[in-house]
């Protein structure tokens, strides 16, 4: 019987992930079917056990389920529990075991496909939710240097600096304060604000030259960032795309046992930009 996989979101309908398990599958030989499932917050739990109860083996969880999937789960992947989010989930014969591979996947776009050195980056992370959760730990993994934290509310960004239990090199500020935090080599906009069209005030002086801007959206909700990072002088301006190509192939690897191969499908999604700027 072929493995089903289910991606699980709201809204989910345009998800990517379908049609990028789906050319990972054909790539690799091996069969599958991984379908969008639609699950507003208060039903999420009811949608996952019924999937498990029809077969399902494997999910992705995405927006807004990510800490709520952390719950769900029957035992976490060390990632995962730091990151204290969930995007992948994995059938074992106890339950569901939740790993994140947001964070590797990111890093994986940064360093591969950009060619960005990432060590040593003094790194202003804006928002504290479950996507900047997810990326945080595998950002400090991968040898940046002072990570600052802020966040719309100030109380999320000081929950994921004590979570991150680095204190002489994780630290949480008042938004309202970036203006006097100096530049930044990397600055990653994990905030879902462009959604509703209110980018927190961001001054131009917080790039310089070297500056890599990173937006953990893709299509039109990272336009206003990416925009503003344009303006601001910063060297790289880079979207969520790569990093959903990333993440994807290594919870592929997690359920599959093989790594797929990511350029073909990224180039694939990147060329039909214009496509993706009205799908997500
Ligand atoms: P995600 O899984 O995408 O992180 P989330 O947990 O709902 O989703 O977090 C969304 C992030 O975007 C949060 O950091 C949120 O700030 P709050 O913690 O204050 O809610 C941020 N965000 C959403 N809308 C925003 C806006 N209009 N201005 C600034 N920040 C915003």
């Amino acid at each position: 019987m072929v493995k089903r996989f289910a991606v699980i979101g709201h809204p989910v309908a345009h998800s990517l992930s379908p049609r990028i398990h789906a050319a990972f599958g054909r790539q690799t030989g091996i069969a599958l079917d991984y379908t969008a499932m639609d699950a507003p917050s208060e039903s999420f739990d009811a949608i996952l056990a019924a999937f498990a109860a029809e077969g399902g083996v494997g999910a992705n969880v995405t927006l807004p389920h990510k800490g709520r999937a952390a719950l769900a789960c029957h035992t976490l992947s060390e990632r995962a529990r730091r990151a204290g989010a969930v995007n992948t989930l994995i059938r074992t014969a106890t339950g569901w075991e939740g790993d994140n591979t947001d964070g590797v996947g990111l890093v994986r776009d940064l360093t591969e496909r950009h060619g960005l050195d990432l060590r040593a980056r003094r790194t202003l992370l804006i928002g504290a939710g479950g996507a900047a959760r997810g990326v945080a730990p595998s950002l400090l993994d991968a040898g940046i240097g002072d990570l600052y934290i802020v966040n719309r509310t100030p109380e999320r960004a000081d929950a994921l600096a004590d979570a991150l239990a680095m204190p002489g090199r994780v630290h949480p500020r008042y938004l309202r304060d970036i203006g006097s935090l100096g530049t930044f080599d990397l600055i990653i906009n994990a905030t879902s604000a462009a959604r509703d069209a209110s980018l927190p005030m961001l001054q131009v002086a917080l790039a310089n030259p070297r500056t890599a801007a990173v937006d953990l959206s893709y299509g039109e909700v990272a336009i206003p960032f990416l925009a503003w990072a344009r303006a601001a002088g910063a060297h790289d301006c880079i979207d969520g795309l790569g990093m959903l190509v990333e993440q994807a192939a290594e919870s592929f690897q997690r359920w599959h046992g093989v790594r797929p191969e990511t350029d073909e499908i990224y180039e694939t999604l990147r060329e039909h930009r214009a496509e993706l700027v009205t799908a997500d």
